[in-house]
C-alpha cells in the first residue's frame, strides 16, 4: 500500500474510533436522560390517576372508569385498567387496538403487589410501560397501566449516530486533506529533491544538497548522503584511474596505491605521524566553533597521506575551541564527516608554547637553517622547553604505539629533533623517520647552535631522515662528521653510529594531485568581479607572512615592473593572499609592518583613480579560497629567498589543467629543481624578478601551455603519494638491509 494511502486509511480509522467511542456515551447520556423523563412522566400520571381510579374499580363501575380514563388519555399516552385476574377492563382508545391480550408488567404487578415499570414495545412500537396494583381494603383490586409512546428515545439514538456520522467523515475528510498536503510539502517534494540531488552526486556532479524545509529532519540525512556518495565517487574514481593507468602502463602513483602499498608493507601496524601543527583546528569566533585548515605546506602534503593510509596524527591541538571538539584523551576522526584517520591533540601550557614552538623552534631554528641574514635566538630556557615538549610528544607517541609490534612513526619537522631518540630509547623495535620540511645549512652556519650535538644526537636516534634535496642531505651529513663520532657512509648515505644505522635520504615533498577536494569552480569573471578589478592581466601569490618568503622584495620588483614598463599600468594587478603567522615574534611583527609599509609605497607611488596595482589580502585563507586564484592568475609569484621545497609552486601548477599561467620562482627553493620550466629568479635582484613579470605577461601562449604542461607532468608524476610511498618503502626495508649487512 502506497506510504499516503496508509497514512490516510490510519487517519480514518483513528477518528472512527474516537468519534465511535464519543457517539457510544453521548447515546447512551440521550437514552437515560429520555428515560428517566419518561419515568418522571409515567409516575405523576399513573400515581395521580391512582388515587381517582381505585374506589372506582373497587365498586366495579366500567363506566366510571371509562369516564376518568377519557379525561387524561391523550395521543400517544394510553392509559389501561385490569382487573385483579389481569383482565382488560378499560383502555384508552388509541391504545385499546393494540394492547396485546396480557401485558407483562400488568401480570408482575398483579403477582408481587408492587410498581412494575420499564421501556418495552407495546403493538410493536417502543413504548414505556408504568403498571401500578390498585387495591380495595388492602386487597388487590386490580392494575392501572400508563402506556407512554417511546419511540423518540429511538429517534434521538438515530439522531445521535446520524450527527456523529456526519462530523466523521467531515473531519477525516479536513484532516486527511491537510495531512496530504502537509506530507507532500515537507516529505515527499523534499525527498524528490534529495533523491535528484543523490542521483547527480552518483553520476559525479557535486551539487550542494537542496534546501530543506525541515533540516532538523532531513539535515542529517544529505549529511550522510552526501558523504556516502563522496567515498563512492572517491573509490569510483580511483578504480577508473587505476585501471587508466594499469592500461598505459603508467607508473603514476595515486591515493589508491598508497593505500594497497602500505597495506602489503605496514599489514595492521597502524602509521604515527607527528608533527606540531595540526591539520584542522577548532577556533571560537563570534559565539560559534569555526574549522580552520592551516596554512602549511607540511598539513597540505601529509593530510592527503593520512586520508589514504589511516593512522594515527599526533600534533598540538592549538585551537581555542580544540578540546571542546575531541575527546578526554584529546582524540576525534577526520576528516570529521567521513573518518579516515585519528587525531590526537597534544595539550601546551603557554609556557610550553612560547618556549618550544615561538623560540627555539621558530627564533632559533628556523633563521639557522634559513639562510636569510635573520640572526638566530638561542636562550637557555627555550632549549629546556624544547626538550620538555619533545619528551610530552614522545609520552603521546609511545601510548598510541602500545600493544603494537615494530610500528611505523613518521616524525615532521624541526619541533621535534629529539622526539626520535626519545622513542628508540624505549621501542628499539619502532621503525622511526624524521623528515625535516626546511633547508640544512652548511655545517658552519649550523655549528653556532648551542645544543648542536643534542640535536643531531635526537635525529640519529631515526632509522630514516629525509630532506627535501641532496645537497641538504649533504649538509646534514658532513656537519654530523665534523660534529659528533659516528662513521659516514658516503656511498650509501648513512650514518653509523655503534649497533645503529641511520639512513639519510632525499625525498622531494609535493602535493596530491587535486590539491583541493571538488574546488568551487568560480569563473575568472566572478574573481575579478569579487576583487573589484576590471584588468587583463592578474598576478598572485600566497604565503605566510614570513620573512623567508621574500616578500618585500617582491613588491619592489613590482614596482620596478611598473616604472620601466608604464604601458602595463592599470593593465595588471598583483592580488597577495597573506597569512599572519608567529605573530609574536618581534621579527615577525617588524615584517608584517615592512610588508605593509612596502605595499602602501608602491600603491601610493602608482595608483591611479580607477586602479591600485597591488591587492593586499591579509588574513587566513581555506585552500578551496585559494583555488580560483590560483586557477586564473596570469602568473603566481614565488619568490622565497630561501625555502627548503615550498609548495606553493607546486599546488599553482597543479590546479592549471588549462595549461595557462606562468610560475616565477625563486631559484633558492627546493621546487625550483623539479620546476625547471619555471621562470627562475633570484629574488634579492629586484631587476631581474621585474623582467620576469614581463616575461611572464608577455609569454607567447604556445610557450606558456607546452612550460606549464612538462610541469604538470613532473607534479602529476612525482606527488604527496609517491613521496609517502617512496619513505614508507625506504623505512620498511631499513632493518632487513641492516640484518643483511651484518649477516655478510
Ligand atoms: O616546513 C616548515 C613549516 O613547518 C611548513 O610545514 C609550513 O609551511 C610552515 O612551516 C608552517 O609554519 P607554522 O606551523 O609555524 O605555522
Amino acid at each position: 500500500m502506497k506510504f499516503t494511502l496508509r497514512l490516510v486509511v490510519a487517519i480514518w480509522v483513528s477518528v472512527l474510533v474516537v468519534i465511535a467511542g464519543f457517539a457510544v456515551l453521548q447515546v447512551r447520556e440521550e437514552r437515560a436522560r429520555l428515560v428517566t423523563d419518561l419515568e418522571r412522566r409515567a409516575v405523576l400520571l399513573g400515581e395521580g390517576l391512582k388515587e381517582a381510579i381505585e374506589p372506582v374499580v373497587g365498586r366495579g363501575s366500567a363506566t366510571a372508569v371509562e369516564r376518568i380514563l377519557k379525561k387524561f388519555g391523550r395521543p400517544r399516552r394510553g392509559i389501561a385498567v385490569y382487573d385483579r385476574f389481569a383482565t382488560l377492563l378499560v383502555a384508552t382508545p388509541d391504545l385499546k387496538p393494540v394492547l396485546p391480550p396480557s401485558l407483562p408488567e400488568v401480570t408482575e404487578a398483579i403477582g408481587d403487589g408492587a410498581v412494575r415499570q420499564r421501556l418495552t414495545s407495546v403493538g410493536g412500537r417502543p413504548a414505556y410501560v408504568y403498571a401500578t396494583p390498585l387495591f380495595r381494603d388492602d386487597k388487590p383490586a386490580g392494575v392501572l397501566a400508563v402506556v407512554l409512546d417511546a419511540a423518540h428515545v429511538d429517534d434521538a439514538e438515530w439522531a445521535v449516530g446520524r450527527q456523529n456520522a456526519i462530523r466523521f467523515l467531515l473531519l477525516a475528510l479536513v484532516v486527511s486533506l491537510i495531512t496530504l498536503v502537509i506530507v507532500r510539502t515537507t516529505v515527499i517534494q523534499p525527498m524528490a529533491k534529495l533523491s535528484e540531488w543523490t542521483q547527480a552526486l552518483r553520476r559525479g556532479t557535486p551539487l550542494p544538497p537542496p534546501e530543506a524545509p525541515d533540516a532538523r529532519l532531513f539535515g542529517p540525512l544529505a549529511h550522510e548522503v552526501s558523504s556516502l556518495a563522496k567515498s563512492y565517487y572517491h573509490a569510483q574514481s580511483a578504480a577508473e584511474q587505476e585501471a587508466a593507468l594499469r592500461l598505459l602502463g603508467d607508473t603514476v602513483w595515486t591515493e589508491e596505491r598508497l593505500k594497497q602499498f602500505v597495506r602489503l608493507r605496514a599489514g595492521e601496524r597502524p602509521l604515527v605521524v607527528v608533527s606540531n601543527r595540526e591539520p584542522l583546528s577548532h577556533v571560537r569566533r563570534n559565539g560559534r566553533i569555526e574549522r580552520h585548515t592551516p596554512a602549511s605546506g607540511l598539513v597540505t602534503a601529509m593530510e592527503p597521506v593520512m586520508r589514504a593510509c589511516g593512522g594515527v596524527w599526533v600534533a598540538h591541538g592549538s585551537g581555542d575551541a580544540d578540546r571542546q571538539m575531541a575527546d578526554a584523551r584529546g582524540r576525534l576522526g577526520l576528516p570529521e564527516d567521513d573518518p579516515r584517520y585519528t587525531l590526537r591533540r597534544v595539550w601546551l601550557t603557554p609556557e610550553e608554547e612560547a618556549g618550544y614552538y615561538y623560540g627555539f623552534a621558530n627564533e632559533g631554528l628556523w633563521p639557522l637553517c634559513h639562510i636569510v641574514h635573520t640572526r638566530p635566538v638561542f636562550r637557555p630556557e627555550d632549549w629546556d622547553h624544547y626538550v620538555g615538549v619533545n619528551r610530552k610528544f614522545a609520552a603521546a607517541v609511545l601510548e598510541e604505539v602500545e600493544g603494537t609490534e615494530a610500528p611505523l612513526v613518521l616524525v615532521q619537522d624541526y619541533h621535534f629533533a629529539m622526539l626520535p631518540g626519545l622513542v628508540k630509547a624505549e621501542r628499539p623495535d619502532a621503525r622511526v623517520a624524521i623528515f625535516w620540511h626546511i633547508p640544512w645549512p652548511n655545517f658552519e652556519a649550523f655549528g653556532i647552535c648551542p645544543w648542536q650535538r643534542e640535536l643531531l644526537l635526537g635525529m640519529l636516534g631515526a632509522d630514516l631522515i629525509g630532506f627535501h634535496t641532496q645537497y641538504h642531505c649533504n649538509n646534514f651529513l658532513e656537519t654530523v662528521e665534523r660534529t659528533i663520532e659516528a662513521r659516514i657512509d658516503w656511498e650509501h648515505f648513512s650514518v653509523l653510529r655503534g649497533e645503529h644505522e641511520t639512513v639519510v635520504k632525499p625525498f622531494p615533498i609535493s602535493v596530491a594531485p587535486e590539491f583541493v577536494d571538488e574546488p568551487p569552480r568560480t569563473s575568472r569573471e566572478e574573481l575579478l568581479r569579487e576583487l573589484g578589478v576590471s584588468v587583463e592581466f592578474l598576478g598572485v601569490g600566497v604565503e605566510r607572512i614570513d620573512y623567508t618568503k621574500g616578500l618585500p622584495e617582491r613588491f619592489r620588483a613590482l614596482h620596478w615592473f611598473f616604472e620601466r614598463y608604464p604601458e602595463y599600468r592599470e593593465r595588471v594587478v598583483f592580488v597577495q593572499l597573506a597569512a599572519p603567522s608567529r605573530s609574536t615574534i618581534p621579527r615577525y611583527q617588524e615584517l608584517q609592518r615592512e610588508v605593509e609599509d612596502t605595499i602602501r609605497e608602491v600603491n601610493q607611488a602608482l595608483q591611479t583613480r580607477s586602479w591600485r596595482p597591488i591587492i593586499y589580502l591579509n588574513r587566513h585563507h581555506e585552500h578551496r579560497e585559494i583555488w580560483a586564484y590560483y586557477r586564473h592568475a596570469d602568473f603566481c609569484m614565488v619568490t622565497s629567498l630561501h625555502d627548503g621545497m615550498n609548495l606553493v609552486a607546486k599546488e599553482f601548477v597543479s590546479v592549471r589543467d588549462d595549461d595557462g599561467g606562468v610560475l616565477i620562482l625563486s631559484r633558492f627553493t627546493g621546487a625550483a629543481r623539479e620546476l625547471r620550466d619555471a621562470v627562475l629568479v633570484n629574488p634579492y635582484d629586484i631587476a631581474e624578478t621585474a623582467e620576469a613579470i614581463r616575461a611572464a605577461v608577455e609569454m607567447a601562449p604556445e610557450e606558456r601551455a607546452a612550460r606549464m604542461a612538462r610541469m604538470r607532468r613532473t607534479v602529476r608524476e612525482h606527488n604527496i603519494y609517491q613521496w609517502a610511498g617512496l619513505l614508507l618503502s625506504e623505512l620498511t626495508r631499513i632493518p632487513m638491509e641492516v640484518a643483511e649487512a651484518k649477516d655478510a
